[in-house]
């Protein structure tokens, strides 16, 4: 009897495969491989100088692999020609480990940049769209003030409602808390839990945050900066709880040695 052909399973909307980076001769990481789940919030995270932030720069095409690819979808990114690489990252959003807000620029026109640049929406719905989503990211009222007038957490919110202005399917932070006080860091994580669930957007985000970790990620790949490459990927959680890794628990449990840790 015929039966209809099963679909085939849908391709990850992000996948590293065979990934070696270097600067020059120098290997950062090598035989990196991966895949994030649509809807998910995938987090990379070792140590400082384990090569998270070169990850991330492979992942949007501002560093090339040394071997290896990152696949959009079917799409081999580190494959295509310049005109396509342009298409997939006009479904990407990017904060910066460094705000990067346009210090001349008041909030409204930093968000409306990317849709002056990338649609051919007129003028007065540009405006609106960017206060839309500098009210998304809880900045309503504040789109005349200018970036050096506003918090450190703010200027992340004010980067994160740029970062959303083109309505992307994946979204990429590097060290998203880096610099703020815990209660701006815990609204932040609020926040990406918030947009992921009301954009839908697949999110990356690059930490060596614990707090962060465990209160956002749903999936994690560990990178270690001894072996050059990876060691451990999974839920943050379950690798608490199931890692046998003695770095990665260590990482897991700020430095605590896990044979000594109480149990939970
Ligand atoms: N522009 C660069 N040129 C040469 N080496 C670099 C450069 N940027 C980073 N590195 C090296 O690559 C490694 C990984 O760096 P990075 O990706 O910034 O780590 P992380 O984000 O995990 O702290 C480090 O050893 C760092 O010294
Ligand atoms: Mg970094």
């Amino acid at each position: 009897m015929a039966t209809a052909p099963s679909p085939a399973a849908e391709a990850p909307p992000l996948a590293v495969r065979d990934l070696t980076m270097a600067y020059g001769d120098n290997v950062v990481m090598r035989d990196l491989g991966f895949a994030v789940a649509r809807g998910n919030i995938f987090i990379v995270m070792g140590g400082s100088g384990s090569g998270k932030s070169t990850l991330l720069r492979h992942m949007i095409g501002l560093q090339e692999p040394a071997k290896g690819e990152v696949f959009y979808g079917e799409r081999s990114f580190t494959r295509s020609s310049e005109a396509e690489r342009n298409e997939i990252l006009r479904t990407v959003g990017v904060l910066y480990q460094k705000g990067a807000l346009w210090s001349g620029l008041t909030l409204a026109e930093n968000v409306a940049l990317p849709l002056e640049e990338y649609t051919k929406l007129p003028p007065a719905e540009i405006r609106s769209l960017a206060h839309l989503k500098l009210s998304l990211v809880g900045l309503a009222g504040a789109e005349d003030l200018y970036p050096s007038q506003i918090s450190g957490g703010m200027q992340k919110r004010a980067g994160l409602a740029r970062a959303i202005a083109l309505d992307p399917e994946i979204l990429f932070f590097d060290e998203p808390s880096a610099g703020l006080d815990p209660v701006s860091s815990r609204r932040l994580d609020d926040l990406i839990l918030l947009l992921r669930d009301s954009l839908g957007a697949t999110v990356v985000v690059v930490t060596h945050e614990l707090a962060s970790i465990f209160t956002i990620g749903d999936d994690a790949v560990f990178l270690d900066a001894e072996t050059r490459t990876q060691i451990a990927t999974g839920h943050p959680r379950e690798l608490l709880a199931h890692c046998s890794d003695p770095k990665v628990q260590r990482f897991l449990r700020r430095g605590e040695d896990p044979a000594r840790a109480p149990a939970k």
